[in-house]
């Protein structure tokens, strides 16, 4: 009987320390994620503006890498944020086995139209974390690169192939889930 209630408060206790960590790491998360989402956000509408999707389609290849570099290293130390798509126009956005299966799970959640939570956290290992967050086609404009041929900027799209032969980041539709953010945060 003794043994039972020592048992219980040892999970209770687990749980609540879990909860406390589990809201600072979403935070954390948040906080570097909107970082990178802004930098790149506010080049690009910089770049649609002043000359057009292929502009546009120009600064993603040329500059993007770079930005995400510059905004990684402005992070505290043992944060990082990169993007993750199961159909990947950038190499280095392939996912990881792990990060793949977890993508798949959001993706078989949006087909079967279950809610889909902002951020989902995952522990790698005693004091490392994934964080994810899902990234939708939000926007008509996103088809202008990553839509079908009807929805595509010709021009644009020659920039883009060229520069990514086996791209697989087309042929979305709007609402469809394209990829997450990955916030790896080590303790
Ligand atoms: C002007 C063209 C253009 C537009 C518009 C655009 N993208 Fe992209 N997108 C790209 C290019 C090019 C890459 C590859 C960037 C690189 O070289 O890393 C990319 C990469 C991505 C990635 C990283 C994963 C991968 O496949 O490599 C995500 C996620 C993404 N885009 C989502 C979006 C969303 C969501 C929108 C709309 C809000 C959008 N994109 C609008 C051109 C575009």
């Amino acid at each position: 009987m003794k043994k039972r209630v020592v048992i219980v408060t040892l999970l209770v206790g687990a749980t609540l320390l879990n909860a406390t960590t589990n809201k600072e790491i979403k935070q954390e998360a948040k906080s570097a994620i909107m970082k990178m989402g802004g930098a790149l956000k506010s080049h690009m509408k910089q770049n649609m503006k002043a000359g057009g999707p292929t502009q546009a389609a120009g600064f993603c290849l040329e500059e993007a890498a770079g930005i995400a570099k510059k905004v990684n290293s402005s992070y505290p130390k043992g944060i990082s944020v990169k993007r993750i798509s199961l159909k990947y126009r950038n190499p280095t956005d392939k996912p990881t086995v792990d990060e793949a299966k977890v993508l798949q799970q959001i993706q078989n959640d949006v087909n079967t139209q279950k809610t889909i939570p902002k951020m989902i956290v995952k522990q790698v290992s005693k004091n490392s974390y994934k964080v994810y967050k899902p990234i939708f086609i939000n926007k008509g404009i996103c088809l202008t690169c990553h839509g079908d041929v009807q929805t595509r900027d010709p021009e644009a799209y020659k920039l883009i192939k060229a520069k990514y032969p086996n791209d697989k980041a087309v042929n979305y539709k709007k609402g469809d889930f394209r990829g997450a953010f990955v916030v790896t945060i080590v303790k």
